[in-house]
């Protein structure tokens, strides 16, 4: 009983924010915390990642190497946020904080794998133009088709033609050549529904097969996102799997390319992975 008092508090906050969902299945405080720091990428898509003339880490990334085995050392981004901020870089202006840190739980058992975000969003975007949602928090996971997949996690679905890139068709939406993503995204709006989606030629929000739900709140400061979804269906997922992911978090009213993101990192399920799942 003691417990159920203790998440009152958490259960005001969740349908202040219009979620009718209950808690989700998991004792979170049994989970470990796997600390992911997000970043504003500025434009630096799939194709100046493997330029060489732009990227010196594009050689690395031919001989097998990952955008986290070179920038993630320990937990840390080894990144230059000052050249990430410049115009060079980043042509229509960078959020005040280039970088924060996002704590990463996730559990599974017989049917589903769950996923528990908390982290703090800055303010001060540099295009705070998604009216409806202070924040959005996403998930995309990659099957194993995706061209270099478990080297360079989303940045494969992150095109120079895509929407809100410089000087790009506005309808063109993120993409891949080859595979397929599944795309899980929260969004804080009052009585939003979890986006159960897809990355393949095009991005879809919805027509998922993985069945998505969601749940957020917001205590204090921080955010604390539960995502829900099938093992099956989708990219599949199984025991004894591990998958390549990547997380983005839309902080401050931000839109399209604007978002914080991660390096792609491994979730594995009863495997080895840099996020470890939890067997309930
Ligand atoms: C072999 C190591 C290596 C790999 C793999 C690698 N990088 Fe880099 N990256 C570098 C180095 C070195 C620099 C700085 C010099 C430069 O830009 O060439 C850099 C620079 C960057 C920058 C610009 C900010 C800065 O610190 O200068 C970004 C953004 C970036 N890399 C993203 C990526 C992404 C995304 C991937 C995977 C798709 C990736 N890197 C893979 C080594 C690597």
């Amino acid at each position: 009983m003691k417990r159920k008092i203790a998440s009152l508090a958490v259960l005001g906050a969740v349908l202040a924010l219009g979620s009718q969902a209950a808690l989700a299945a998991p004792d979170w405080s049994k989970v470990p915390k796997k600390e992911i720091h997000v970043f504003h990428p500025g434009v630096t898509p799939i194709e100046w990642a493997t330029k060489k003339a732009e990227h010196s880490g594009s050689a690395g990334l031919k001989k097998g190497e990952t955008c986290a085995g070179c920038h993630d050392e320990k937990g840390q981004l080894s990144l230059d946020f000052k050249r990430l901020a410049s115009k060079d870089l980043e042509p229509k202006g960078a959020p005040k904080t280039m970088t924060f840190p996002v704590n990463v739980q996730a559990a599974y058992d017989a049917s589903n794998l769950y996923v528990r975000l908390t982290f703090k969003a800055p303010a001060g975007a540099a295009d705070p133009s998604d009216k409806d949602n202070d924040v959005k928090a996403t998930m995309l996971i990659a099957n194993d088709k995706v061209p270099q997949g478990e080297q360079v996690g989303c940045w494969a679905t992150c095109h120079n033609d895509a929407r809100t890139m410089p000087g790009a068709d506005d309808k063109k939406t993120k993409y891949v050549k080859d595979g397929a993503y599944d795309l899980m995204q929260w969004r804080s709006a009052k009585g939003a529904k979890a986006a159960d989606g897809t990355v393949t030629d095009k991005r879809a929000m919805e027509g998922g097969k993985a069945g998505v739900t969601a749940e957020g709140s917001k205590a204090g400061d921080t955010y604390t996102v539960t995502f829900t979804r099938k093992l099956a269906g989708g990219v599949a997922l199984a025991e004894g799997k591990a998958v390549p992911f990547g997380i983005a978090i839309h902080a401050d009213h931000a839109s399209g390319r604007f978002h914080h993101i991660s390096f792609g990192y491994k979730l594995g399920i009863g495997a080895d992975g840099d996020v470890k799942a939890t067997k309930l």
